[in-house]
């Protein structure tokens, strides 16, 4: 891939859910099958980017080329990305990262004895807002999972996150793309600009997004 769109960079990229154990059986996780994540780690990979990939609990294999480490939980993922994040150029935050977990795990298997059963969340920590943070911070790319009013929950989203680009998916119930899913349609906005990539395959829609992050990067790193 020498000679790419992304040669000489360092592109850190999560995919996949979180699992947050209940007890040593259960656990509370979502529908995100790695799809998304594991696609634009091959985009990027193929555009020339040395690419680094942390997964969440998923079906797949790892890309060719593509360093990949595994983690389980919200709290997991959060220390493998930050243990990275100097040496990287470009994050892309394509993990659906559980937002709470049990704020206690039970030592031994619940057992069914009471009618109603009551379990206390505690937020995780959000990723993405802690690499926007830091001060020599990459190129933050976010993603959006919304049910709807997509364009204005991605703008939201850019702000309160930090992030230099949100890449904002409609999920659930009619959606053709999004969770699970082999197809997706995204769109994307940053602090200029927008665009709408319409629905077609998660390998197609993986490479347009990476020429779109490269042009981004590009423009906010030329010296
Ligand atoms: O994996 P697939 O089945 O292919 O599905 C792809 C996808 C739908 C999971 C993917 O396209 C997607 O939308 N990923 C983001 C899912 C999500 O959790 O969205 P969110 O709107 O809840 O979170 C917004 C952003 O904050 C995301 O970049 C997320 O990685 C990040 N986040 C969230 C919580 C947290 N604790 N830390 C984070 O960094």
């Amino acid at each position: 891939a020498a000679g790419g769109l992304l040669s000489g960079l360092r592109v850190l990229i999560s995919a996949g859910p979180t699992r947050e154990p209940i007890d040593p059986v259960r656990f509370i996780g979502n529908r995100s099958s790695g799809k998304m994540g594991y696609a634009l780690a091959a985009a990027a990979r193929r555009a020339g980017a040395d690419v680094t990939l942390i997964s969440g609990p998923v079906a797949l294999d790892a890309p060719a080329g593509v360093e990949t480490v595994r983690v389980e939980t919200a709290a997991e993922m959060h220390e493998a990305v930050m243990a990275r994040t100097d040496r990287t150029d470009i994050y892309i935050g394509t993990a659906a990262v559980a937002d709470y977990t049990p704020a206690r795990v039970a030592d031994a298997k619940i057992k069914k004895h009471a009618d109603r059963l009551e379990l206390t969340l505690s937020r995780t920590r959000d990723i993405l807002r802690s690499i926007a943070a830091l001060p020599d911070k990459p190129f933050v790319v976010g993603f959006a999972a919304e049910t709807g009013e997509v364009e204005a929950h991605a703008r939201a989203k850019l702000e309160a996150k930090g992030a230099d680009l949100v890449a904002a998916n409609e999920v659930g119930g009619a959606a053709p793309g999004g969770f699970e899913r082999d197809e997706n349609a995204l769109f994307v906005c940053w602090r200029g600009g927008e665009c709408h990539l319409p629905l077609a395959s998660k390998t197609e829609i993986a490479h347009r997004l990476i020429r779109l992050i490269a042009e981004r990067y590009y423009a906010e790193n030329t010296d």
